[in-house]
């Protein structure tokens, strides 16, 4: 089939290259003619694991093209993705000029029958207004469809190939067909394409990612609570998610949710349903639990160093907002280095892939160090923020020679308690004993 993706943020790109490993022939189209170049030349411009591989076997086939122009895309595709961003308004609600402007566009160019598919996380509703947008140029026949997409960051390419479900809302059987078609090939195993009216497709997403976030920030709580009354958070929640109806996934506490997407789409779902005059307090709730979880950790920090953190260097390990990603966007790590900078605290810090992008924010506020090892050189104590593989089995009398006090403060929790104490170190994680 010919395709085409409008947009080569995460998600088009991922869809785009994806959709062309099943023999698709695929164009990306984007603004950015720095990006498109460097894409051509094979260059993947995010960092997630094995699409680098995908990216180059299908350019090579000469199945994944890319080009700046909207209507060579327009021409190419009978399915039109719009991969595009929804950024958050000031208002918190998603932001749709880009969708918009780009459906306009579409109205005028498209000359024989296309389906366009809402790709990107998308207010209920906007499959209508989408249509109407290009239905007001449109001189040929065309379909829009809402086709949410369900995967996650550093597992991209795999939750795509393997889906647990495809969900495609569209009032056209026609097109029905044709996105039935498309996405045979990855639902071989018997995994559902559920086909539902577009405006239930929309809002399966942002309930999707409001009950996630919703069910690590309900395990923050207990996390917290389990604190106070000497219980550990990692029994409760073997002992909870067990339970088939509870789920072992999404249950593990740590220092706050972060992302492009979960903290986004929660704000997201709050305000629209102030729109319509319905109070979702439990995410009001979330969003505000979360805010503080994320510096649940800074208290522990200044009690240790007996409230004073002026020119105390602090190691940290882990920046981006979860591993596998160099992705900082709402990482906690943030708002604690910038509450430890507040309090004085010198930082060293750590990432193997986010250093980047979190030297482009902070600059000559942080020191940079190349290995996770040299952050803790003459650091008073280590801080863990994102639970990165390499972080899980360190050299624990290595760290001991390097850290001039032995406390780990480990927002992830990331260690067995028994083992890191017979180490000899304070370790101050969450919802567990100290
Ligand atoms: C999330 C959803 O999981 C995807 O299904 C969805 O498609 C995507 O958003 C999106 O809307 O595009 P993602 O943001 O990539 O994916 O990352 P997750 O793996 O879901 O993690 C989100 C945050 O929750 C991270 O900060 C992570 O550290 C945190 N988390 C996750 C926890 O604190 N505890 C957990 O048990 C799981």
């Amino acid at each position: 089939m010919k395709i085409s993706v409008i947009g080569t943020g995460y998600v088009g790109l991922v869809t785009g290259t994806c959709l062309a490993e099943t023999g698709n022939e695929v164009i990306c189209v984007d603004i950015d003619k720095e990006k498109v170049e460097k894409m051509r030349n094979g260059v993947v411009p995010i960092y997630e694991p094995h699409l680098d591989v995908l990216f180059e076997r299908n350019i090579k086939a000469n199945r994944l093209k890319f080009t700046t122009s909207l209507e060579e895309g327009l021409d190419h595709g009978d399915i039109i993705f719009l991969a595009l961003p929804t950024p958050e308004d000031e208002d918190g609600s998603a932001d749709l000029s880009y969708v918009l402007n780009v459906s306009e566009e579409i109205g005028k160019k498209i000359k024989n029958y296309k389906v366009i598919v809402d790709k990107s996380t998308v207010p209920v509703g906007t499959a209508e207004k989408v249509h109407k947008v290009i239905a007001k140029n449109a001189s040929c026949e065309f379909d829009v469809v809402s086709n949410p997409e369900f995967l996650r960051e550093g597992f991209a390419v795999d939750d795509f190939l393997k889906p647990e479900r495809i969900v495609v809302g569209s009032s056209s059987e026609r097109a029905t067909a044709l996105m039935k078609k498309l996405y045979s090939p990855f639902v071989r195993s018997g995994n559902p394409i559920i086909i539902m009216d577009e405006k239930s497709a929309e809002l399966t997403k942002y309930a999707a990612n409001s009950f996630l976030a919703t069910k690590i920030t309900f395990m923050n709580e207990i996390a917290n609570y389990c604190e106070k009354v000497g219980a550990d958070v990692d029994m409760v929640r073997v002992g909870m998610g067990t339970d088939s109806r509870i789920g072992k996934r999404f249950l593990f506490p740590g220092i706050g949710y972060g992302g492009s997407c979960f903290p986004k789409d929660v704000k997201a779902l709050q305000k629209a349903g102030k729109d319509k005059n319905y109070d979702f307090k439990i995410l009001t709730s979330v969003i505000e639990i979360n805010s503080a979880q994320k510096t649940i950790l800074l208290p522990k920090i200044e009690n240790y160093f007996s409230n004073d953190l002026k020119g105390k260097t602090i190691a940290i390990w882990g920046l981006a907002f979860k591993p596998e990603t160099d992705d900082i966007r709402e990482a906690p790590s943030i708002d604690m280095m910038e509450g430890l900078l507040k309090k004085g605290a010198k930082l060293q810090v750590f990432d193997p892939e986010a250093m980047p992008n979190i030297e482009k924010r902070f600059g000559n506020r942080l020191n940079y160090s190349e290995s996770m090892y040299a952050a803790l050189e003459n650091a008073d104590a280590l801080l863990i923020c994102t639970e990165w593989s390499i972080f899980r089995t360190p050299d624990f009398s290595r760290l001991k020679k390097l850290l001039k006090n032995p406390v780990i403060f480990d927002g992830r929790n990331l260690y067995n308690l028994n083992d890191v104490e017979a180490e000899g170190f304070v370790y101050v994680s969450v919802g567990r004993k100290t």
